[in-house]
């Protein structure tokens, strides 16, 4: 494995029981089935898929706060699938979590001041009262708060300054990577924008690698360097940016890369997926999990799980028995709804970011 990177995981499985159910019979929930992936120091790799396909427990189990059923985690060089006691500790400072809603992740008893100054007397109880508070007034700067904001507690804040504050209680340590489980979708797209755009100056001001879940291609798209797809449990399809959305060849990844809403459709809170409901995890289809909702399907897909295969291009793989002969029909279609999508995306961002330094001093914190 190449030492540029810093995160992989190999066959990664979490099942969980349900214990007895009517009449004694166990369901077990195969919420991440066969994950392997590796993350290189530095880059913002994206893990996108439906809601319920396993993006959270893969997170969780990526930071080790919950134990793999098999499967192998590294982590910088060390094998930490069974890390305990010290070796935990330094991986919980190493990485650390954004979670999607930052109200309820921030203790509202607890002062700005207090909740991104709590990490370090954790991790680093040699500062002093003076040394912490200055550390935390150079965070809450970081992230385009204020330092007098210290003093005050969450619900003083909108949705999107909380975040920051995550933003600033994540970086407090000096992680090596983020682990950002949908950090935008509770906000307003604009605010998005906003959010992203911090999260990619601070990746490249302090060398952080990123991590990014989501569930919407479109939040990404502009940010990540790699991309994993999940379905149900497993990885369909992975690659560059680049490669996953010039040339998707998963028929899901196609689906997902043309349900993508216009900006319009994202203001109003318009869904555009139009694949139907995704099978439960705890009774997975046989042969290809997507079968049951691919136009493309064929007999071998019923029988026969394709494989994670790669392309003969660089960095790019799909599991899909067909995706070389799929790809030249699907592909146009997929790429036409891409590009107009893309483009008006790109001037929803740009108008959203226009004026430079709005990233760290955007009009969401000019409100307090
Ligand atoms: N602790 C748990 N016990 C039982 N089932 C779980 C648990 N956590 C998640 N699941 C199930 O695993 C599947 C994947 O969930 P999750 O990882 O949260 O998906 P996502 O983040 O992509 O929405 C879902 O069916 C969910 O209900
Ligand atoms: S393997 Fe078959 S069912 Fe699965 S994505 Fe490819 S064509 Fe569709
Ligand atoms: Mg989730």
């Amino acid at each position: 494995m190449s030492d540029d990177v810093i995160l992989s995981a190999e066959g990664l499985v979490k099942h969980f029981g349900s214990g007895g159910g009517l009449r004694g019979k166990r369901r077990v929930v195969q919420a991440v089935d066969g994950v392997t992936l590796s993350v290189r120091r530095g880059e913002t790799f994206a893990i996108v898929g439906e809601s319920g396909c396993g993006k959270s427990t893969l997170a969780r189990l990526l930071m080790r706060l919950l134990t793999p059923t098999a499967g192998a985690i590294r982590f910088d060089g060390r094998d930490v699938t069974d890390a305990t006691g010290r070796d935990l500790e330094a991986l919980r400072r190493d990485m650390q979590f954004i979670f999607q809603d930052p109200f309820s992740s921030l203790n509202p008893r607890m002062t700005v001041g207090k909740l991104v100054g709590e990490p370090l007397e954790v991790h680093a109880p040699e500062l002093s009262r003076a040394e912490r508070r200055d550390r935390v007034a150079a965070l809450l700067r970081q992230v385009g708060l204020r330092a007098e904001h210290a003093g005050r507690y969450p619900h003083e804040f909108s949705g999107g300054q909380r975040q920051r504050i995550g933003i600033a209680r994540a970086l407090a340590c000096g992680p090596k990577v983020i682990i950002g489980d949908e950090p935008v979708s509770a906000l307003d797209v604009s605010v998005q924008a906003q959010v992203i755009n911090l999260l990619g100056d601070l990746s490249r001001d302090l060398g952080l690698t990123l991590v990014i879940i989501a569930h919407d291609l479109g939040v990404i798209r502009h940010m990540s360097d790699r991309v994993a797809v999940m379905y149900l449990g497993r990885i369909v399809e992975t690659g560059t940016a680049d490669a996953v959305f010039s040339d998707p060849r998963h028929p899901y990844t196609q689906a997902l890369l043309a349900s993508i809403p216009s900006p319009e459709a994202r203001l109003s809170g318009r869904k555009a997926m139009v694949l139907g409901e995704m099978p439960s995890p705890s009774a997975p289809p046989p042969g290809c999990r997507f079968h049951t909702r691919c136009p493309h399907a064929q007999a071998v897909c019923r029988t026969d799980a394709p494989p994670l295969s790669a392309r003969p291009e660089a960095d790019h793989a799909v599991a899909c028995h067909f995706h070389d002969s799929l790809a030249a029909e699907a592909r146009p279609a997929a790429a036409t709804a891409q590009s107009e999508a893309a483009q008006a995306r790109f001037a929803l961002y740009r108008a959203a970011t226009e004026g430079g330094a709005v990233t760290h001093l955007h009009p969401e914190n000019q409100e307090t």
